[in-house]
């Protein structure tokens, strides 16, 4: 089959794999219709490179039709429609049982010291090939996947398998009073769907900081409250504070991570680590502060007094530099995590069978072949060409 592959530090190819084959009695296998890039491929892309091997497939969003099932699986047949969620999870563990899939207990990968395994996404996270190929061999399957109806096209319901999760889980752990304001930093597609999701629950303000057009043009059009960054640098904190009572939001998502614009020093730490060779380089990003930390200091700045900062852009730094003054004396309450896929499926569902109150069916900027799939890296990276969430078509 076809599948994208990781070849080097911003190199993507399509290449020609062995078709995947059902390992384990509770595996699926599914013909993958779409498979969407993500902000967390990003991060493989270029940051994340030793650990990565070349070959590796890429993608963890993915959705189609059963193709094969393992003896075990009573939970679909073939020939259903399913959305794969990016976490695997088994579905029965500890952490599965307290809606904590991306724990889970049977996939941890223990020797990394890492939660659940997920899908093409390094040796950090399992090994697992991935989700931006023709065919997908599921893990668990008979627990991972969520049936979705025949109806509607792929888009409908594709983000299920992270950006309405993530999302979804953002603003929960925002813990945002009813009425209540929240910022959001970051408006790539998990932070337009967590700006989307908290008006749709009733935030009272919203306001989201980004710094390209076409993101900020989005958000605006949905009614949020919109920030360009590249022009209000430095008056954000007043800015904010003005459109809050002074005082500053109830909660701050951080939909950015650790790839923030505007961290000049972490920025040439990360340059470093890439170029030193791979053992070195992980053991440095492991050890090492190597995120870039401007979203989060500013969440830090912006939020009230005694609010809530969800984190929900990826951090892999071990030693990053925090103001815990600053958040002591605040009294800054914190959550952030991979999200839990399954947890927040079944309350989702719900809003994508008879509406589309959060706008899935034109959420995707572009539709490409999985054939297209380096120029469409290059364009989401590069934020060109409008690019904001790309799905791949095998
Ligand atoms: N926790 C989870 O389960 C989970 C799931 C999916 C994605 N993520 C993470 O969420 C983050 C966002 O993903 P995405 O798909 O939306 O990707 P993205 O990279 O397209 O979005 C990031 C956005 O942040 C903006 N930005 C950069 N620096 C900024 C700054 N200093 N202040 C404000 N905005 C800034 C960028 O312009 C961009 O629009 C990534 O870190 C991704 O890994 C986490
Ligand atoms: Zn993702
Ligand atoms: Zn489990």
């Amino acid at each position: 089959m076809k599948a994208v592959t990781w070849q080097g530090r911003r190199k993507i190819s399509v290449e020609e794999v062995p078709d995947p084959t059902i390992k384990e009695p509770t595996d699926i296998i599914i013909k993958i219709s779409s498979t969407a890039i993500c902000g967390s491929d990003l991060h493989l892309y270029e940051v994340m490179t030793p650990f990565m091997d070349k070959g590796d497939v890429l993608g963890h969003e993915p959705m189609g039709v059963v193709q094969e099932i393992g003896n075990l699986v009573t939970s679909v047949k073939v020939g259903d429609r399913v959305v794969i969620p990016f976490n695997i999870a088994c579905g029965k563990c500890y952490m599965c049982d307290r809606g904590l899939q991306s724990q889970c207990e049977t996939t941890q990968v223990r020797s990394q010291g890492r939660g659940a395994a997920f899908f093409g996404y390094s040796k950090l996270y399992g090994h697992v090939p991935g989700g931006q190929a023709e065919y997908l061999r599921v893990p668990h399957g008979q627990y991972n996947s969520i049936l979705v109806p025949s109806d509607f096209g792929d888009d409908r319901f594709l983000f299920l398998s992270d950006v309405l999760p993530t999302a979804w889980q953002a603003v929960e752990y925002a813990n945002i009073p009813e009425g209540g304001s929240v910022v959001i930093m970051g408006l790539g597609p998990i932070g337009d769907m967590s700006a989307r999701i908290s008006k749709y629950r009733g935030a009272g303000r919203v306001i989201g900081v980004d710094l390209v057009p076409e993101r900020l043009v989005r958000s605006k059009a949905r009614g949020i409250d919109v920030i360009d960054l590249s022009k209000n640098e430095k008056d954000l904190l007043s800015i904010i504070q003005d459109m809050t009572d002074g005082r500053g939001p109830d909660a701050v998502i951080d939909a950015v991570g650790m790839e923030a614009h505007g961290s000049g020093f972490e920025k040439a730490i990360q340059t470093s680590a890439r170029i030193l060779p791979d053992g070195p380089a992980s053991a440095l990003i492991k050890k090492a502060g190597i995120d870039r930390m401007d979203a989060l200091h500013k969440s830090i700045d912006i939020v009230r007094r005694g609010g809530t900062i969800s984190i929900i852009g990826v951090y892999a730094g071990k030693v990053d530099p925090m103001p815990l003054d600053t958040m002591f004396d605040k009294q800054i309450q914190i959550r952030m995590g991979q999200a839990n896929v399954k947890r927040w499926a079944p309350t989702l569902l719900p809003l994508l069978t008879t509406k589309d109150p959060l706008g899935t069916d034109d959420f995707a900027t572009h539709h490409l072949s999985l054939n297209e799939a380096a120029h469409a890296y290059d364009i989401f990276q590069k934020k060109e060409d409008g690019a904001i969430k790309i799905v791949l078509k095998p």
